[in-house]
This record gives structure tokens, C-alpha cells and sequence, in this order.
């Protein structure tokens, strides 16, 4: 039986995954629209400004993921998650960093197709750890507060 306590934050974390997703999928869509018509100074910005929102929006969300409690929630009712939490504050770090970075290179004046394409095959990469760290701590939430993965 779910602590009912924890109901506003597990719908919390449901919304704010789902915006994350969409910002996600914009980015995607940006790059691959650039990519499709020719690097212009629009595509550029237009993708520029899609990483901005999502770095903007990600930092608001970890940060409210680490600052509520759950996460010591968490290991406070399955000690044996540490690691696991430990580990989703680490990427919090290395993804926010990453998110920085990608976005001051999406600043530069280098509209050339051949940069734009590394550029967009990186930040791929990041996205799809991104994912992965939100499949990951759904489920590690689902499992510490005995909830269905989908509500978490
Ligand atoms: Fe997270
Ligand atoms: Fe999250």
C-alpha cells in the first residue's frame, strides 16, 4: 500500500517526465529538420533554443527530484537502492554538464553540414541516456515505494 504522503510528488514526477519527453522529442525534431534542409542560421538557432529549453528544464526537474526527500525516501524504506540513487545523482551531474556543453557549441557561428551532423549524432547519444536514466529511476521508484513503474 502506497503512503498516500507521497502521492502529489509520484504525480509531480509522472507530469514532469512526460514535458521532458516532448522537450526531448522538439530537440530531436529540430536537428533532424536542419539536417534535412541544409544547416541555415534559423535551423541553428531553432535547435539552439530547443537544448536551451531542455537544459533550463532538466535542471528544474533534478533538482526537485534531489531536493524533495524521495530519493532518501527511498533508501530509507530499501536500504539496498543506495548505489542505485547514488548513481541517478551522478548522471543528474554528467547530463547537465553535457546538456551545458552542447549548447555552448550550438552558440558557434559553424553552420557547415559536416559539424552539424556530429553535433546532432552527440546529442543523440546524450538523449538516449537520458532516457535510459528516466526508465531507470522509474523503475527504481516503482520498486522502492511499491508503486506500478507506470505511476512513478
Ligand atoms: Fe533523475
Ligand atoms: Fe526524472
Amino acid at each position: 500500500m502506497i503512503n498516500e504522503a507521497l502521492r502529489p510528488f509520484l504525480n509531480d514526477l509522472v507530469r514532469e517526465h512526460q514535458h521532458m519527453h516532448k522537450l526531448t522529442q522538439t530537440l530531436r525534431d529540430k536537428l533532424t529538420q536542419g539536417g534535412m534542409g541544409g544547416w541555415t542560421e534559423t535551423a541553428a538557432l531553432e535547435a539552439g533554443s530547443a537544448l536551451e529549453q531542455l537544459r533550463k528544464y532538466s535542471l528544474e526537474h533534478f533538482e526537485h527530484e534531489e531536493d524533495d526527500g524521495c530519493f532518501e525516501d527511498a533508501v530509507a524504506i530499501k536500504p539496498t537502492c543506495a548505489p542505485r540513487i547514488d548513481a541517478l545523482r551522478r548522471e543528474h551531474a554528467e547530463i547537465l554538464s553535457a546538456l551545458e556543453r552542447f549548447q555552448k557549441g550550438a552558440d558557434l557561428d559553424d553552420n557547415r553540414p559536416e559539424y552539424w551532423r556530429l553535433f546532432a549524432g552527440q546529442i543523440e547519444e546524450l538523449l538516449k541516456q537520458l532516457a535510459d536514466h528516466e526508465r531507470h529511476e522509474a523503475r527504481l521508484i516503482a520498486e522502492a515505494f511499491n508503486v506500478a513503474p507506470d505511476d512513478a
